[in-house]
């Protein structure tokens, strides 16, 4: 069957299997391997991207499901040449790590920042609560989008770099 889907504003139309999953669609057939695959049970999150401006676990729906619809992955979410707030965070906090879980956790933390924009630690950690770190630092993490929350509303200096030190996950 033939799908034809938004990917980072751009239209594209491919043959696929019916079976086909999102996460091996964004992969295989448009090498787009930011987006990971990190288990066959739908519970790790590292597949996450946008359908329709709203964080999906790509494992969960088929290629041809997401026809007609728009998909933004970890590939799109700088614009104009310019990292993003969040993953400027990632790089400013550690929140990276290992990387593996990086690409689902800064499209969850994007999503969370654009419907509240100064989110609490509790806030952050139930928006990522659908993804395992398997190097379980989720301080660093949840540190990481405290940075561009408050790079975002221009008060970065005013948030303490220790305000999640003493816990490691
Ligand atoms: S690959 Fe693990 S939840 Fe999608
Ligand atoms: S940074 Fe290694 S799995 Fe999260």
């Amino acid at each position: 069957m033939q799908v034809t889907m938004t990917v980072n504003g751009d239209e594209v139309t491919r043959e696929v299997e019916g079976r086909l999953l999102l996460v091996h669609f964004l992969r295989d057939h448009l090498a787009l391997t930011g987006t990971h695959w990190g288990c066959d049970t739908s519970n790790c999150g590292t597949c996450v991207v946008w359908l329709d401006g709203e964080p999906v676990k790509s494992c969960t729906v088929f290629a041809a499901m997401a026809g007609g619809h728009d998909v933004r992955t970890v590939e799109g979410l700088g614009r104009n040449g310019e990292l993003d707030p969040v993953q400027r965070g990632f790089i400013e906090c550690h929140g990276l790590q290992c990387g593996f879980c990086t690409p689902g956790m800064m499209m969850t933390a994007r999503a969370l920042l654009d419907r509240n924009p100064s989110p609490s630690q509790e806030e952050i950690r139930e928006a990522i609560s659908g993804q395992i770190c398997r190097c379980t630092g989720y301080a660093t993490i949840v540190r990481s989008v405290q940075w561009a929350a408050a790079e975002e509303a221009g008060t970065r200096t005013t948030v303490p770099s220790g305000t999640t030190s003493g816990s490691t996950s």
